[in-house]
């Protein structure tokens, strides 16, 4: 989800200088940001492989395209050498503790060092652990529902789908309760470095917040050191393959990786899911009917809304794609909120259907670099929906959010206000509070 961090690494001015913030593709436009299908569509149907001068970049909207590129070892992660990035890193060089975040960051690198650290955080972050949650969350979802039932009405992102993802990353890596909303505001921060035009301030924020998450995982990974606990971080201590285990930086990256990854789309899945079922009431009521579509339902919400709308590579060995000789040093954005519209792979897809299956949508990558916290965000967005319909089974609201995020990389709506309605009994299973 990282992925455009290096290219997009600079302040205002070098931005500017690159060509980003100006011309006919201007994804930063609130009409755009509004409504991005229009544009993905424009970009799918001109050609295969599209260049974007303003950008620098090449990109596709294709769905086989894509697919190619996130498989194929000739497009990787790793951007040293591609000449933009090493300007862009030029013109941080005053900002040590974010190249480190880069050169270490699973997202950042390929190859045996990414299969080598990948391999190590799965022995951590295993299918039981998260399977295990299933029934802490559905306590949470109902704890926060608890909360707005008397006022009879809420604010979906602010009451349910910030708080969530929030509760369950912090108690997944296993940092205290007391210290929630200063990681959610570092992981607000460090997210802006994904898009530095979206916010105010350009990289001050993130790089703020990438010091502050470095020297607080440290101090807590020295803690678990000395008293292991049944949470990620003593796990992550502990993994250790063929006597090799992940040394002292690599667990801070991924600490923070998994910090602002776990939260800032999976807020934006859960806040775009109830939104769509605003808009789409014929399918809201398919799904009260049958609530055994939920899991289909998500999957359709995550293609039809993908949180992460685009992610690229750089190209590392010579190739041929869509009729277009590549050199090394070329960067291929996927548009994956166009690929996941691509009639090519899916039948009618701009129709939004709770109950369709069959071709994968690409929401969560594919490949070496596939989600690694795909079936926690699954399972968290199942529970928050299925709470909420059940609690609240005529929740009503309008069809347009407050806003939409202004970042071109992150989709997700900013305000989404209901009408709760009248509430049904809430079924316990025991788990402790959310507080
Ligand atoms: C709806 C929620 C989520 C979406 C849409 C999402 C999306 C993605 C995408 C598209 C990638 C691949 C990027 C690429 O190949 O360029 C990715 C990778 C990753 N995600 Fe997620 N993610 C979500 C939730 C989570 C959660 C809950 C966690 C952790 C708890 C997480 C941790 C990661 C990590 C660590 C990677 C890097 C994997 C690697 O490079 O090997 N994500 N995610």
């Amino acid at each position: 989800m990282l992925r455009m961090l290096q290219r997009l690494v600079a302040s205002d001015r070098a931005m500017r200088a690159v060509g980003l913030v100006a011309g006919p593709f201007h994804p930063w436009h609130p009409d755009v940001r509004r409504d991005p299908y229009p544009t993905w569509r424009r970009l799918r149907e001109t050609a295969p492989l599209v260049r974007v001068r303003l950008l620098g970049a090449w990109a596709t909207g294709r769905y086989a395209l894509a697919e190619r590129i996130l498989r194929d070892p000739a497009f990787s992660t790793d951007r040293n050498g591609v000449p933009m990035v090493d300007r862009m890193r030029r013109a941080t060089r005053d900002a040590p503790e974010l190249q480190s975040l880069f050169d270490e960051n699973l997202l950042m690198i390929d190859g045996p060092r990414h299969a080598r650290q990948r391999g190590l955080v799965g022995k951590a972050f295993t299918p039981r652990r998260v399977e295990r949650l299933r029934g802490r969350i559905e306590a949470i979802v109902d704890e926060l529902l608890d909360r707005v039932a008397g006022a009879g009405r809420m604010e979906v992102m602010r009451d349910l789908a910030r708080p969530l993802p929030g509760i369950v990353i912090g108690e997944l890596l296993g940092t205290p309760a007391a210290d929630r909303e200063v990681l959610l505001r570092w992981s607000e921060e460090l997210v802006e470095l994904l898009d530095p035009l979206s916010g105010r301030e350009g990289i001050a924020p993130p790089r703020r917040a990438t010091a502050a998450a470095s020297a607080y995982f440290r101090r807590l990974l020295a803690e678990r050191r000395a008293a292991p606990r049944d949470d990620l971080l003593s796990a992550m201590l502990a993994a250790d393959e063929a006597g090799e285990s992940l040394s002292e930086s690599e667990l801070i990256s991924l600490c923070t990786l998994v910090l602002a990854a776990g939260h800032e789309t999976t807020v934006n899945l859960i806040g775009s899911a109830v939104l769509l079922l605003l808009r789409h009431p014929d399918q809201r009521r398919r799904l009260q009917d049958d609530p055994s579509l939920l899991p289909s339902a998500v999957e359709e919400c995550l293609r039809f809304e993908p949180p992460v709308q685009i992610t690229d590579r750089a190209v590392v060995a010579p190739c041929e794609l869509g009729g277009v000789a590549l050199r090394p040093g070329e960067i291929v954005a996927v548009v994956i909120a166009a690929a996941n519209r691509d009639p090519e792979r899916f039948p009618d897809p701009e129709r939004f259907d709770v109950a369709r299956c069959g071709e994968r949508h690409l929401s969560f990558g594919l490949g070496s670099h596939f989600c690694l916290g795909a079936s926690l965000a699954r399972i968290e967005t199942e529970l928050a929906l299925g709470g909420l319909l059940r609690r609240f089974p005529d929740f009503a609201g309008g069809a347009e959010p407050a806003g939409w995020r202004r970042s071109a990389i992150l989709r997700g709506p900013t305000a989404v206000p209901i009408a709760l309605g009248a509430a049904k009994p809430v079924r316990r299973t025991g788990a402790e509070s959310a507080a």
